[in-house]
């Protein structure tokens, strides 16, 4: 889907897609991950009973404001990253302006596809997740959780702290894909704040095992270059409470996810498997 979408066809109001940028954001996009992301909100809808081009389309939006934020987290201002998913990162491959640019067109991008009626005929169900989606990568969501990151050096390294920082700039996103899954799939309320839910330890576990992977992890292994939170004096659970601890933790919160999904039966297997493969990563 994202290989169809970011192809050099004009939409209704496009006067022309510059070819330089296309190419920057088809790297960014198409160069490999783990699309994590997309396949909570794609499993989600399908715990409900949907599977079709909307929920990809909507999926796709979501790993397009993901990618996004690494072209931006990896620029020599932000995290300094030469290597991601073992590719050259967007700015050494083409250049920085480049490289923000395209990061700027994904994230607007990412809207134009949730707006769209192809993705769902219910104009409701589309600006609910248009305003979850905005609420999620901005100000109060990834991009503010990216500013509290920055200032990690210079904010007080208290427990509470950093677990809003992981929150927004990691566990927005994360809960935006279950929470949007339970959406598209016409579940209940109870069923979205349920998912939403879910979504919000996965997210939580996610950046945990991120952050252990740049301590413990294998650089060719994880794609990207590791030690580095020690080094930029990021404030990282880890770094606060060690790795015996995280482990723990990332075990009580799959325990935690799963008893989430109690309702759903075997239907859930899959969204359990994967509460557990974000615990175990080693990539
Ligand atoms: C990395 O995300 C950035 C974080 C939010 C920790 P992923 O580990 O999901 O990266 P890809 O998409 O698989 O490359
Ligand atoms: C990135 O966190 C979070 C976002 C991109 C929003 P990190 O800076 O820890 O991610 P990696 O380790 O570079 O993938
Ligand atoms: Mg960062
Ligand atoms: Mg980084
Ligand atoms: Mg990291």
């Amino acid at each position: 889907m994202l290989d169809t979408l970011l192809n050099e066809d004009l939409l209704p109001g496009e006067a022309a897609r510059p070819v330089r940028l296309i190419a920057a954001m088809r790297h960014a996009v198409l160069a490999g991950g783990k699309r994590l992301r997309p396949f909570l909100l794609i499993e989600t809808a399908r715990l409900f009973g949907r599977e079709d081009d909307g929920v990809l389309r909507a999926a796709a939006a979501l790993e397009c404001v993901h990618c996004y934020s690494l072209v931006h987290d990896d620029l020599p201002a932000m995290d300094d990253d030469d290597i991601r998913r073992g590719q050259p990162t967007v700015h050494r491959a083409f250049d920085e302006a480049t490289a923000i640019l395209a990061g700027d067109a994904l994230l607007t991008f990412a809207f134009d596809l949730l707006a769209d009626p192809e993705t769902d005929e219910d104009p409701e169900l589309r600006s609910a997740l248009v305003l979850d989606l905005a609420r999620a990568s901005g100000l109060g969501g990834m991009a503010g959780g990216q500013m509290l990151d920055l200032l990690g050096v210079a904010v007080s390294k208290a427990e509470d702290q950093i677990r809003r920082l992981q929150s927004m700039k990691t566990g927005a996103l994360i809960r935006f894909a279950t929470r949007a899954g339970a959406r598209m799939g016409g579940g209940s309320a109870e069923d979205v704040a349920r998912l939403t839910r879910f979504g919000e330890i996965a997210g939580l576990a996610f950046q945990l095992a991120d952050d252990l992977l740049d301590v413990t992890g294998d650089a060719d292994a994880v794609g990207k270059a590791t030690g580095k939170d020690a080094d930029l004096g990021k404030a990282t659970l880890v770094g606060l409470h060690g790795v015996e601890w995280t482990r723990k933790t990332l075990a009580d919160l799959v325990m935690e996810a799963d008893g989430l999904l109690e309702p759903y039966g075997e239907r859930a297997d899959m969204l359990r498997q994967t509460a557990r493969f974000i615990a175990d990563r080693d990539s």
